[in-house]
């Protein structure tokens, strides 16, 4: 389910080219006389009318205070002030005004959030999160994360994956030591979350696992908490220390925990030419 937000416009199409070209917004439907935007998950739209609509504020926010300063940059000349911190709302933000003179706010908000992100947002900003925050993750936020992750699709619906939950400090360090710097990330996160798949449920365990983490992993960011797949943890020694049985297949325990500092830059990804093959 969604909304749209309309507004009033003497000129439809000058609008809708600013909020394309400088706010980065896609057009998500054209209309005979309304364009509708869209900015992650906000959609509004513009319907040519005989009166401006401009009493209004549009907010839009980013997942940094640099993705602030970027658009601030951008829209120096249209800006009422440079950005600052709001202590009373725990934002960082500045204002600005449309062709129109409608006012924009931009803005970051310091403190953490009910999950907000579009379905393709959550594909393209999720990151192998290696640094976390001290802050320790609340439970009912943890039942969230792990109850998607039933959801995951398994052969024949066989579900043959359970989650191993890791919370304490010296079994983190343990685990954190068992492939050097590649499961480092461990030590540094307040839960460490393993992905077990049973063969006697399923013949397809192994694919069922990794499906299920890869699911847990999106699950999490979509409640703002970082994961990193740790690879080879399909060990004796990691089974060992979590009381898994030797026949059953880890498919990766990953680090969970808030994010520490600005999200990492996107690593490089290949061209569409590349994944596309005849
Ligand atoms: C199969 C697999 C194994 C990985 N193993 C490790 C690992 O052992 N340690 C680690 O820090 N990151 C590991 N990663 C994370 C990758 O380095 C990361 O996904 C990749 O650099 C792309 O970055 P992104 O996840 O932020 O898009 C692994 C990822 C996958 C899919």
């Amino acid at each position: 389910m969604a909304g749209i937000v309309f507004l009033r416009t003497q000129k439809l199409e000058e609008i809708t080219e600013f909020f394309q070209k400088q706010i980065d917004c896609s057009n998500w439907l054209s209309q005979p006389d309304c364009t509708i935007l869209r900015h992650g998950n906000f959609l509004f739209g513009f319907c040519t009318r005989d009166t401006v609509q401009n009493d209004v504020m549009l907010t839009f926010f980013y997942h940094s205070r640099a993705e602030v300063d970027r658009m601030y940059k951008r829209l120096q000349s249209r800006a009422e002030s440079e950005p600052v911190e709001n202590e009373k709302y725990g934002i960082y933000q500045f204002f600005a005004r449309d062709p129109e003179n409608r006012m924009l706010e931009f803005q970051y908000f310091d403190h953490d959030l009910p999950p907000f992100l579009s379905s393709d947002e959550l594909l393209l900003t999720r990151r192998s999160i290696r640094r976390f925050t001290d802050q320790p993750i609340p439970e009912s936020l943890l039942t969230s994360v792990c109850d998607l992750s039933r959801f995951a699709p398994t052969a024949r619906n066989s579900q043959p994956y359970y989650l191993k939950l890791v919370k304490d400090n010296d079994v983190l360090k343990r685990l954190a030591e068992v492939r050097g710097a590649s499961s480092a990330p461990i030590g540094r996160a307040p839960i460490a979350v393993a992905i077990v798949a049973d063969p006697a449920i399923s013949k397809r365990h192994i694919q069922d696992g990794c499906i299920a983490a890869y699911h847990l992993l999106l699950a999490a960011w979509t409640y703002g908490l970082g994961t990193c797949w740790i690879a080879a943890m399909d060990r004796d020694d990691v089974k060992e220390l979590l009381g898994i049985p030797k026949d059953h297949y880890v498919a990766t325990v990953t680090p969970l925990g808030y994010p520490e500092g600005d999200p990492p830059a996107m690593p490089e990804r290949k061209g569409l030419d590349h994944y596309l093959r005849e």
